[in-house]
Parts: structure tokens; sequence; C-alpha cells
């Protein structure tokens, strides 16, 4: 019995490996989260720091060092941003789904109108632990790091809060 128990874990575990959900890109997000009436999320994003993460990476060696990449570039050695790769371009820069997780099985309108459905497919509302993964003492340009400061800088609600 115990054994079975281990075997069917295993293979839960294995089978929700193979259907993690895709990253996508930011520009899949963009059709339904630009413009006035949508809180121009996009328009924030695009002129905020974090779009711009990649070209901040100034030398071709930064460009190419994992150890850049992991911060300035969105789902970088989880099936993100890969080096060389033809979609590498989509993945520059800290894009939406460096926050909200990987969308490939959140972004249709059917699960996104819904969040407990939303959630359940991936999507992910950061908190203040998710920033520091890369707002931290490993990063070689710290400045330090206020949540509520930072947020500030980079929030894009415009619904009322429930
Ligand atoms: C087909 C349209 C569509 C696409 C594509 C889409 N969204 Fe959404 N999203 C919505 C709608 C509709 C809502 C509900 C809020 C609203 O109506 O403004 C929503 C809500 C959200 C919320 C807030 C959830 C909540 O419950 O507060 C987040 C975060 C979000 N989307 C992120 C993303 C990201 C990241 C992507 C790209 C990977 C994406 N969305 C792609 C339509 C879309
Ligand atoms: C995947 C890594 C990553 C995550 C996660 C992340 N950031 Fe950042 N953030 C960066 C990088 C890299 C920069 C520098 C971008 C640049 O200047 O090119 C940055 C810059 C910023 C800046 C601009 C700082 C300045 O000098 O004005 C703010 C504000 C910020 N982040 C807030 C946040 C907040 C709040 C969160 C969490 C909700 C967060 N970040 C999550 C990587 C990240
Ligand atoms: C742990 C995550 C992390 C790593 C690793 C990382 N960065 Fe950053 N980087 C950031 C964050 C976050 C910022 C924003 C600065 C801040 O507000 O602390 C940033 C900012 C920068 C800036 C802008 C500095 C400024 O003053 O505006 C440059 C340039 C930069 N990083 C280059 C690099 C290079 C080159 C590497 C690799 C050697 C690297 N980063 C590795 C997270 C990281
Ligand atoms: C640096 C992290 C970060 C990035 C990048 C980011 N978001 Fe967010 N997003 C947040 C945080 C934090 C919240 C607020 C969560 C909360 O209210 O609990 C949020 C909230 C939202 C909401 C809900 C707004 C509301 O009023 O309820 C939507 C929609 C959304 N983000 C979409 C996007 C899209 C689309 C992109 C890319 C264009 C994006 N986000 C990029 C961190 C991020």
């Amino acid at each position: 019995m115990k054994k079975l128990v281990v075997f069917v874990v295993c293979l839960l575990f294995v089978l929700s490996l193979a259907y993690a959900a895709d990253y996508v890109g930011s520009k899949k997000c963009k059709m339904c989260h630009k413009g006035a009436k949508k809180g121009e999320v996009w328009e924030k994003w695009e002129k905020g720091h974090h779009a711009k993460a990649f070209e901040t990476l100034k030398t071709d060696a930064d460009k190419k060092n994992p150890e850049c990449l992991a911060c300035h570039t969105t789902g970088f050695g989880k099936g993100g941003y890969k080096a060389g790769d033809a979609n590498a371009a989509k993945f520059e820069g800290v894009g939406c789904e460096s926050c909200h997780g990987p969308g490939s099985d959140y972004k249709k309108m059917s699960v996104m109108k819904d969040r407990k459905k939303a959630i359940e497919a991936g999507m992910v509302m950061p908190t203040e632990a998710l920033c520091k993964e890369c707002h931290n003492k490993k990063s070689p340009d710290f400045k330090g790091f206020d949540f509520k400061e930072y947020m500030k800088k980079i929030d894009h609600t415009y619904r009322e809060k429930k």
C-alpha cells in the first residue's frame, strides 16, 4: 500500500511538471490590458524600468551572462528567456509573467475574468517576497528595497480594492 502511494505521488509530480504552464511573452497580455478603460497597464509597464531591464545590460558579455539574465529577463531557466533562442526577444526585460507567472493557461478570457480560475491556472498576484527574488544583495547594483515606495513606482492597479 505504501509503495502504491509513493508511486501515485511520483506520477502526479511528473505529470504536474509535464503540464506546467508556458511563458507566452508580455505582448500576449497587451491586447486586453492596454488603453484608458483598462487602466493603461500595458502603457505603464512599457514606460517603466522593468520593460527596459535587458537594454540596461550594456555589453554583449553581460547580455549572455546567466548571472545577469536571471533578474534582467522573464522566466530565465524556467522555460522563458533562453539566449540565442528564436523566441528570446519576447522575454527580454522583466515582463508581466516575471511577476504574474507563465500565462499560457490563464490568458484566455473565460479564465481571466474569474480570479479563482486564473489562480488555479497559475496566475500569481505578487507579494513583497516575489519582488525580493530580484531586489536583493545578489544584484551588483542593489540600492535597497522598500516595498511600499517601490510599489508606488510600478503601481498599475485600476480597479476598486475588494
Ligand atoms: C483575452 C483577454 C486577456 C488576455 C490575453 C490577458 N488578460 Fe489578464 N485579464 C483580463 C480580464 C477581462 C481581467 C479581469 C479584470 C478586468 O476586466 O479588467 C483580467 C485580469 C487580470 C489580472 C488581475 C486578476 C485579479 O483577479 O485581480 C492580472 C494580474 C492579469 N489579468 C494579468 C494578465 C497577464 C500577465 C496576461 C498575459 C500573460 C494577461 N492578463 C492576458 C483579460 C485578459
Ligand atoms: C525578475 C526580477 C525582478 C522582479 C521579480 C522584480 N523586479 Fe523590480 N527591477 C528588476 C530589475 C532588473 C530592475 C532594473 C531595471 C533597469 O533599470 O533596467 C528593476 C527596477 C525596479 C524599479 C525601478 C528602480 C529605480 O531605480 O527607479 C522599481 C520601482 C521596481 N523594480 C519595483 C519592483 C517591485 C515593487 C517588484 C515586486 C512587485 C519588483 N520590482 C519585482 C527586477 C525585478
Ligand atoms: C538578484 C537579481 C539581479 C542580478 C543577479 C543582477 N541584477 Fe542588475 N539589477 C537588479 C535590480 C533589482 C536592479 C535595480 C536597482 C535597484 O533598485 O536595486 C538592477 C539594476 C541594474 C543596472 C542599472 C543600475 C542603475 O544604477 O540604474 C545595471 C547596469 C545592472 N543591473 C546590470 C547588471 C549586470 C551587468 C548583472 C550581471 C553581472 C546584473 N545586473 C545582475 C537585479 C539584478
Ligand atoms: C514587477 C512586478 C509586476 C510586473 C512586471 C507586472 N505586474 Fe501586474 N501587478 C503587480 C502587483 C504587485 C499587482 C498588485 C497585486 C495586488 O493588488 O495584490 C499587480 C496587479 C495587476 C493587475 C490587477 C489590477 C487591478 O486593479 O486589480 C493587472 C490586470 C496586472 N497586474 C496586469 C499586468 C500586466 C498585463 C503586466 C505586463 C504588461 C504586468 N501586470 C506587469 C506586479 C507586476
